[in-house]
Protein backbone atom coordinates (compact mmCIF):
# COMPACT_ATOMS: atom_id res chain seq x y z
CA UNK A 1 0.00 0.00 0.00
CA UNK A 2 1.23 3.45 -0.78
CA UNK A 3 1.87 5.19 2.55
CA UNK A 4 -0.62 8.13 3.06
CA UNK A 5 2.83 10.37 4.24
CA UNK A 6 6.09 11.60 2.63
CA UNK A 7 9.16 12.55 4.63
CA UNK A 8 11.55 15.35 3.81
CA UNK A 9 14.43 17.32 5.48
CA UNK A 10 13.97 21.12 6.44
CA UNK A 11 16.92 23.35 5.76
CA UNK A 12 14.84 26.09 7.16
CA UNK A 13 11.64 26.32 9.43
CA UNK A 14 9.21 28.78 9.06
CA UNK A 15 6.69 30.06 11.23
CA UNK A 16 3.58 27.70 9.92
CA UNK A 17 6.07 24.65 9.67
CA UNK A 18 7.39 25.41 13.69
CA UNK A 19 3.71 25.96 14.73
CA UNK A 20 3.13 22.31 12.82
CA UNK A 21 5.80 21.22 14.81
CA UNK A 22 4.24 22.38 18.27
CA UNK A 23 1.39 20.78 17.51
CA UNK A 24 2.84 17.43 17.14
CA UNK A 25 5.34 17.75 20.78
CA UNK A 26 2.37 18.53 22.39
CA UNK A 27 0.29 15.88 21.64
CA UNK A 28 3.08 13.44 21.98
CA UNK A 29 3.45 14.85 25.97
CA UNK A 30 -0.05 14.85 26.32
CA UNK A 31 0.25 11.28 25.21
CA UNK A 32 2.15 10.60 28.06
CA UNK A 33 5.86 10.48 26.25
CA UNK A 34 8.69 11.40 27.84
CA UNK A 35 10.64 13.34 25.27
CA UNK A 36 12.19 15.86 27.84
CA UNK A 37 9.19 18.09 28.58
CA UNK A 38 7.09 18.06 31.63
CA UNK A 39 2.72 17.96 31.28
CA UNK A 40 1.20 20.63 30.28
CA UNK A 41 3.67 21.06 27.44
CA UNK A 42 2.25 24.64 26.95
CA UNK A 43 2.19 26.29 23.29
CA UNK A 44 5.08 28.81 24.11
CA UNK A 45 7.78 26.42 25.54
CA UNK A 46 7.04 24.19 22.59
CA UNK A 47 7.54 26.95 20.04
CA UNK A 48 10.66 27.88 21.85
CA UNK A 49 11.45 24.39 21.62
CA UNK A 50 11.36 24.26 18.29
CA UNK A 51 12.69 27.71 17.67
CA UNK A 52 16.00 26.14 19.30
CA UNK A 53 15.97 23.35 16.74
CA UNK A 54 15.46 25.86 13.88
CA UNK A 55 18.65 27.73 14.74
CA UNK A 56 20.61 24.26 15.13
CA UNK A 57 18.85 23.25 11.59
CA UNK A 58 20.49 26.91 10.12
CA UNK A 59 23.76 26.18 12.01
CA UNK A 60 23.95 22.77 10.26
CA UNK A 61 24.26 21.22 13.64
CA UNK A 62 20.87 19.23 12.67
CA UNK A 63 19.27 17.47 10.39
CA UNK A 64 15.47 17.89 11.11
CA UNK A 65 13.17 15.20 9.58
CA UNK A 66 9.06 16.03 8.81
CA UNK A 67 6.44 13.76 7.73
CA UNK A 68 3.95 15.35 5.92
CA UNK A 69 0.23 13.46 5.02
CA UNK A 70 -2.98 15.48 3.71
CA UNK A 71 -3.53 16.92 7.18
CA UNK A 72 0.32 18.29 7.54
CA UNK A 73 3.13 17.73 9.93
CA UNK A 74 2.36 14.14 11.61
CA UNK A 75 5.77 13.14 12.47
CA UNK A 76 9.54 14.34 12.72
CA UNK A 77 12.91 12.95 13.29
CA UNK A 78 16.20 14.16 13.82
CA UNK A 79 19.76 14.37 13.89
CA UNK A 80 22.30 15.97 15.77
CA UNK A 81 25.71 16.88 14.30
CA UNK A 82 27.05 18.95 16.94
CA UNK A 83 29.42 16.72 18.88
CA UNK A 84 33.07 17.11 19.85
CA UNK A 85 35.75 17.07 17.01
CA UNK A 86 36.86 13.50 17.66
CA UNK A 87 33.50 12.08 16.61
CA UNK A 88 33.02 13.01 13.59
CA UNK A 89 31.71 9.88 11.87
CA UNK A 90 28.64 9.71 14.94
CA UNK A 91 25.24 11.47 15.18
CA UNK A 92 22.42 11.35 17.76
CA UNK A 93 19.18 10.02 16.71
CA UNK A 94 16.99 12.79 18.96
CA UNK A 95 13.02 13.38 18.79
CA UNK A 96 11.15 10.72 16.96
CA UNK A 97 7.87 11.75 17.15
CA UNK A 98 4.78 10.73 15.68
CA UNK A 99 1.40 12.16 15.75
CA UNK A 100 -1.24 9.60 17.82
CA UNK A 101 -3.56 10.09 14.56
CA UNK A 102 -1.15 8.31 12.71
CA UNK A 103 0.40 6.09 15.13
CA UNK A 104 1.21 2.38 14.39
CA UNK A 105 0.91 2.23 10.21
CA UNK A 106 4.54 2.24 9.76
CA UNK A 107 5.54 5.99 10.03
CA UNK A 108 7.75 5.57 13.03
CA UNK A 109 10.11 2.85 11.06
CA UNK A 110 9.77 4.97 7.68
CA UNK A 111 11.15 8.08 9.89
CA UNK A 112 13.57 5.59 11.09
CA UNK A 113 14.90 4.49 7.63
CA UNK A 114 15.01 8.13 6.66
CA UNK A 115 16.88 9.40 9.40
CA UNK A 116 19.43 6.28 8.73
CA UNK A 117 20.09 7.38 5.12
CA UNK A 118 20.42 10.74 5.66
CA UNK A 119 22.96 9.95 8.39
CA UNK A 120 25.00 7.99 5.55
CA UNK A 121 24.57 10.36 2.96
CA UNK A 122 26.40 13.08 5.84
CA UNK A 123 29.21 10.49 5.87
CA UNK A 124 28.06 9.12 9.23
CA UNK A 125 28.71 5.70 10.48
CA UNK A 126 27.54 5.28 13.98
CA UNK A 127 24.05 6.11 15.51
CA UNK A 128 23.38 6.95 18.95
CA UNK A 129 19.86 7.43 20.72
CA UNK A 130 18.20 6.99 24.23
CA UNK A 131 14.33 5.70 25.01
CA UNK A 132 12.08 4.99 27.31
CA UNK A 133 13.09 1.14 28.69
CA UNK A 134 10.95 -1.04 27.02
CA UNK A 135 8.71 1.68 25.61
CA UNK A 136 7.10 1.55 22.38
CA UNK A 137 10.15 3.10 20.95
CA UNK A 138 12.76 0.97 22.37
CA UNK A 139 10.62 -1.59 20.03
CA UNK A 140 10.83 0.15 17.01
CA UNK A 141 14.54 0.40 17.39
CA UNK A 142 15.41 -3.26 18.76
CA UNK A 143 13.29 -4.05 15.50
CA UNK A 144 15.02 -1.59 13.06
CA UNK A 145 18.23 -3.46 14.15
CA UNK A 146 19.85 -1.11 16.61
CA UNK A 147 21.69 -2.82 19.28
CA UNK A 148 20.41 -2.71 22.89
CA UNK A 149 23.88 -1.48 25.31
CA UNK A 150 22.19 -1.02 28.30
CA UNK A 151 19.67 0.69 31.00
CA UNK A 152 20.34 3.40 33.02
CA UNK A 153 17.52 2.98 36.01
CA UNK A 154 15.66 6.66 36.72
CA UNK A 155 17.40 8.56 33.94
CA UNK A 156 14.40 11.22 33.73
CA UNK A 157 11.23 12.02 34.49
CA UNK A 158 7.88 10.95 33.47
CA UNK A 159 5.68 13.98 32.18
CA UNK A 160 2.86 13.51 34.64
CA UNK A 161 6.15 12.81 37.27
CA UNK A 162 7.82 9.11 38.55
CA UNK A 163 10.90 7.93 37.27
CA UNK A 164 11.58 6.17 34.05
CA UNK A 165 14.28 4.40 33.03
CA UNK A 166 16.48 4.80 29.68
CA UNK A 167 18.22 2.18 27.26
CA UNK A 168 20.99 3.26 25.31
CA UNK A 169 20.83 1.99 21.61
CA UNK A 170 23.70 2.36 18.82
CA UNK A 171 23.65 1.35 15.38
CA UNK A 172 26.60 1.45 13.11
CA UNK A 173 25.57 2.50 9.43
C1 LIG B 1 7.50 5.48 19.19
C2 LIG B 1 6.73 6.07 18.01
C3 LIG B 1 7.62 7.06 17.29
C4 LIG B 1 6.33 4.96 17.05
O1 LIG B 1 5.69 5.54 15.93
P1 LIG B 1 4.70 4.69 14.99
O2 LIG B 1 4.48 5.47 13.76
O3 LIG B 1 3.50 4.26 15.75
O4 LIG B 1 5.63 3.44 14.67
P2 LIG B 1 5.31 2.19 13.72
O5 LIG B 1 3.95 2.34 13.14
O6 LIG B 1 6.45 2.03 12.78
O7 LIG B 1 5.34 0.97 14.75
C5 LIG B 1 4.50 0.99 15.88
C6 LIG B 1 3.73 -0.33 16.01
O8 LIG B 1 2.75 -0.43 14.98
C7 LIG B 1 2.92 -1.66 14.28
N1 LIG B 1 2.53 -1.42 12.90
C8 LIG B 1 3.26 -0.79 11.94
N2 LIG B 1 2.57 -0.75 10.78
C9 LIG B 1 1.37 -1.33 11.04
C10 LIG B 1 0.22 -1.57 10.24
N3 LIG B 1 0.16 -1.21 8.95
N4 LIG B 1 -0.82 -2.21 10.82
C11 LIG B 1 -0.77 -2.60 12.10
N5 LIG B 1 0.29 -2.38 12.93
C12 LIG B 1 1.34 -1.75 12.38
C13 LIG B 1 4.39 -1.98 14.47
O9 LIG B 1 4.64 -3.37 14.28
C14 LIG B 1 4.61 -1.57 15.90
O10 LIG B 1 4.12 -2.57 16.77
P3 LIG B 1 4.57 -2.73 18.33
O11 LIG B 1 4.11 -1.52 19.06
O12 LIG B 1 3.90 -3.93 18.76
O13 LIG B 1 6.06 -2.82 18.36
C15 LIG B 1 5.41 6.76 18.50
O14 LIG B 1 4.73 5.85 19.32
C16 LIG B 1 5.64 8.05 19.25
O15 LIG B 1 5.80 9.11 18.65
N6 LIG B 1 5.62 7.99 20.58
C17 LIG B 1 5.72 9.19 21.40
C18 LIG B 1 7.04 9.89 21.29
C19 LIG B 1 8.18 9.01 21.70
O16 LIG B 1 8.15 8.32 22.70
N7 LIG B 1 9.25 9.07 20.89
C20 LIG B 1 10.43 8.30 21.11
C21 LIG B 1 11.47 9.11 21.78
S1 LIG B 1 12.93 8.12 22.08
Amino acid sequence: MTPSWSIRRLHALDAAQIDALADVLIDCVDGGASVSFMHPLTRDRAVAFWRRVARGVAAGERALLVAEDAHGVCGTVQLIFDLPENQPHRADLAKMLVHRRVRRQGLGAALMQAAENTARDCGKTLLVLDAVTDGDAARLYARAGWQRVGDIPKYALMPAGGYCSTTYFYKHL
